[in-house]
């Protein structure tokens, strides 16, 4: 397939690339690079030109085309129609794999005016230059988010939506909604809303990651700045959470695994199925100890650290049952938390600036 991929040279976008093009599809990525390097762009391709030279997995694409004309770019904004039309001017798009938003938890509550403009505007005027364009199979990034304060734990995916408790949980969810109205008005569309859990690791190459602008908010990217030294300690928010050490628990996933289950996803846009939810996450919880442990024993470092006060809007644990997408996609994650804090330190002490190196 050709896929129009928002927010490709991102994290989670730029693993998903990789996966996307080493199984045979071809990329065109919009991004506006507000929060993301187009450095991670030229990575994909070393990443992926390494994997193609490598005999063993000659097998892997019939694709004959070359990498330069199989990955395309276009700097530019999902709430500008005209690049948006330029891009179906220019290229043949089968489906569309949606990354771009902004997804800073603080920030979105001091400006919640950008927030609902950019991930709600801009994913409006997606749709509808998709809709004129004929080109009805997409793939949105939700989050687990949308389940609030979720009623148990594991969480499927129908337990009940809860109360976000950030504007930029309320995108997430709203736009949800809008996707399922999309497709109660026109069953053409095929439609995958991916919850992810907590995506961390990196690469295995180390060439891509994840790369916060400032004091990280997510905590493996401060446990990594921790031990490159960037930051002192790590502070941890709370230690009276009813679990089992009294430290939030959270389901952290590989971010490999979730850019894997993209295109797992995309086989089943293939089956015209209609409007789908998938939970992308391990199953399994771990708390922030757990992690800062877990982090120690397989990097040989220490992470000092400080229990400090509760965040606001926190839970004490969020974990989901990843079945459905098991049964549905064939997809279950297969890297482990110690392959997930080697992955994220590999990338961070090879990049200690990010790619701003
Ligand atoms: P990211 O910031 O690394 O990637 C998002 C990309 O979108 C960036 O490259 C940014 O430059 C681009 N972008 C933002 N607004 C744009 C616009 N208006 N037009 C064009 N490009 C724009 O974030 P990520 O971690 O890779 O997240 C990808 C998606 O997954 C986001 O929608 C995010 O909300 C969602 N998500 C992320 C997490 C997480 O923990 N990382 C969890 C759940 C959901
Ligand atoms: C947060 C967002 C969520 C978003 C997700 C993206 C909130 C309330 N939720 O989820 O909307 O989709 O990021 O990945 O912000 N922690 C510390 N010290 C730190 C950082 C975090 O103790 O410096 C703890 C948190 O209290 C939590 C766990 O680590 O228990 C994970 O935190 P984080 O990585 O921020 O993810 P979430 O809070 O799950």
């Amino acid at each position: 397939m050709n896929v129009l991929v928002t927010g490709g040279a991102g994290f989670i976008g730029s693993h998903t690339l990789v996966e996307l093009l080493e199984n045979g599809h071809d990329v065109v990525v919009l991004d506006n690079l507000s929060n993301s390097s187009e450095k991670s762009l030229e990575k994909v391709k070393e990443i992926v030109s390494d994997y193609l030279n490598n005999p063993e997995n000659k097998e892997s694409t019939d694709n004959n085309k070359s990498l330069d004309e199989r990955i395309k770019f276009y700097k530019g904004d999902i709430r500008d129609e005209v690049i948006l039309n330029k891009i179906f001017d220019e290229n043949k798009i089968d489906a569309c794999i949606h990354f771009a938003g902004l997804k800073a938890v603080g920030e979105s509550v001091a400006k919640p005016w950008l927030y609902y403009n950019n991930n709600i505007g801009g994913t409006l005027n997606l749709i509808k230059v998709l809709d004129e364009r004929n080109c009805k199979n997409i793939i949105f990034s939700s989050s687990a988010t949308v389940y609030g304060v979720p009623e148990s734990v594991p969480i499927k995916e129908d337990c009940p939506k809860g109360s976000p408790t950030n504007p930029y949980g309320w995108t997430k969810s709203m736009l949800e909604q809008i996707f399922m109205d999309m497709y109660t008005s026109d069953n053409e569309w095929n439609i995958i809303l991916l919850r992810y859990f907590n995506p961390i690791g990196a690469h295995e190459s180390g060439k891509i990651g994840e790369d916060p602008n400032g004091i990280p908010n997510n905590l493996m990217p401060y446990i990594t700045q921790v031990a490159v030294g960037k930051l002192e300690k790590l502070g941890v928010f709370g230690n009276d959470y009813n679990t089992h050490d009294g430290t939030g628990v959270r389901d952290y996933i590989h971010v490999v695994d979730l850019a894997i289950g993209h295109v797992k996803a995309l086989k089943k846009i293939e089956e015209k199925a209609g409007l789908n939810i998938y939970n992308l996450g391990t199953g399994t919880g771990y708390s922030v100890l757990d992690i800062v442990n877990n982090f120690e024993a397989a990097n040989d470092i220490k992470i000092p650290y400080e229990i400090k006060e509760r965040r606001p809007g926190d839970i004490d644990e969020s974990y989901c049952d990843p079945s459905k997408a098991k049964e549905e996609l064939g997809w279950v994650a297969t890297r482990d938390i110690r392959k997930m804090c080697e992955d994220s330190w590999r990338w961070q002490k090879n990049n200690p600036k990010g790619f701003k190196d």
